[in-house]
């Protein structure tokens, strides 16, 4: 104690007493607020749901065109809309074909030349979703005279098309466009397609399948881009009833080609293709199709791993 504290008057003593009773009184309420706080925190923190229990909602699927009003009106810069020659009849396309590729002979005359004979199998295939129901369920429904395959690959489903029409008497016609270049490094996991002087064999493997499989008078090759050859085959006056996409898988690919597609496709005929459901999701060929059935007011079905659009169904 100081000499200050000895020397007060008791008026000033007394003073004293009660103003550290008030501060008594002041910090022992501040003190129960404090506690209460704390143990409302604590209570709700433990009270509160963990993340593991619920996650929270997926973000609601948005269409580019509700997020952009005008999407509309700038995509229609997007639509192909080339004009495309007369149809040719469907007993005419394979020569038409021939032709305008060929030379007027078929690619499949004195197949395989020389030089590659001894590297190609017998027969090779190995596809995606080629032998899925959506395939036996369409030729059915369309009986197509001509079928047009955007992504042939080894042929899986060309030749399982081929078989399907050949059972059903149908004398359909594949058109077969793939550049057959695969994608780069596709070879690590098809070693036993062959190279020569960084050729991959891919076009003489799809050949010799068809071969193998008897299948020469109703499948036909168009080897260069999807987007030429789709072009050309406008031009020319193609038409298919039954047209599948399987080609590049990114939604730029995809959506060209479901474009391109479209023009040649017979009136009431039916585009379809593999990979609507993948890891991609939303970015790729799902967004493709979704937004080319959107702009066209067309209805989409699925079925498996296909999605299909029938012309002939608009929503
Ligand atoms: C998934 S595979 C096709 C599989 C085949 N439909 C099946 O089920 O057996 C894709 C094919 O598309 C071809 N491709 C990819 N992009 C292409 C393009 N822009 N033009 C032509 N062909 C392309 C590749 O060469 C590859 O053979």
């Amino acid at each position: 104690m100081t000499d200050e504290h000895h020397n007060s008057l008791p008026h000033q003593r007394q003073y004293g007493h009660k103003n550290s009773r008030f501060i008594f009184k002041l910090f022992k309420s501040n003190f129960v607020c404090i506690i209460l706080l704390i143990s409302a925190y604590v209570f709700g923190y433990l009270s509160a749901p963990t993340r593991s229990i619920s996650q929270p909602p997926p973000p609601p699927i948005v269409t580019a065109t509700e997020i952009y009003p005008s999407m509309p009106t700038q995509l229609r810069n997007f639509l192909v809309t080339a004009h495309c020659s007369n149809q040719v009849a469907s007993q005419l396309v394979r020569q038409t074909i021939l032709d305008r590729i060929y030379n007027g002979t078929s690619p499949f005359k004195n197949f395989p030349p020389v030089h590659v004979a001894t590297l190609l199998r017998v027969k090779k295939v190995k596809g995606w979703g080629s032998y899925g129901a959506v395939f036996e369920k369409l030729i059915k429904q369309v009986k197509p005279k001509v079928i047009i395959e955007v992504g042939t690959f080894l042929g899986a489903s060309a030749l399982h098309m081929a078989e399907l029409t050949r059972q059903l008497d149908l004398d359909s016609l594949i058109i077969c466009i793939d550049d057959f270049r695969g994608w780069p490094g596709f070879r690590d996991r098809f070693k036993y397609i062959n190279m020569v002087n960084g050729d991959a064999l891919l076009l003489y493997q799809f050949m010799q399948n068809v071969i193998s499989s008897n299948a020469t008078g109703s499948i036909l090759p168009v080897p260069f881009s999807s987007g030429s050859a789709l072009e050309k085959l406008c031009e020319w006056g193609v038409v298919g009833d039954l047209i599948e996409i399987d080609a590049g898988h990114d939604f730029n690919s995809a959506w060209a080609d479901i474009n391109r597609a479209y023009r040649i496709l017979r009136p009431g005929g039916v585009i379809f293709g593999h990979d609507y459901f993948t890891a991609a999701d939303n970015r790729g060929v799902r967004r493709a199709v979704n937004l080319f059935a959107q702009m066209n007011a067309l209805k989409i079905q699925t079925d498996g791993e296909h999605w299909v659009i029938d012309s002939s169904l608009h929503v």
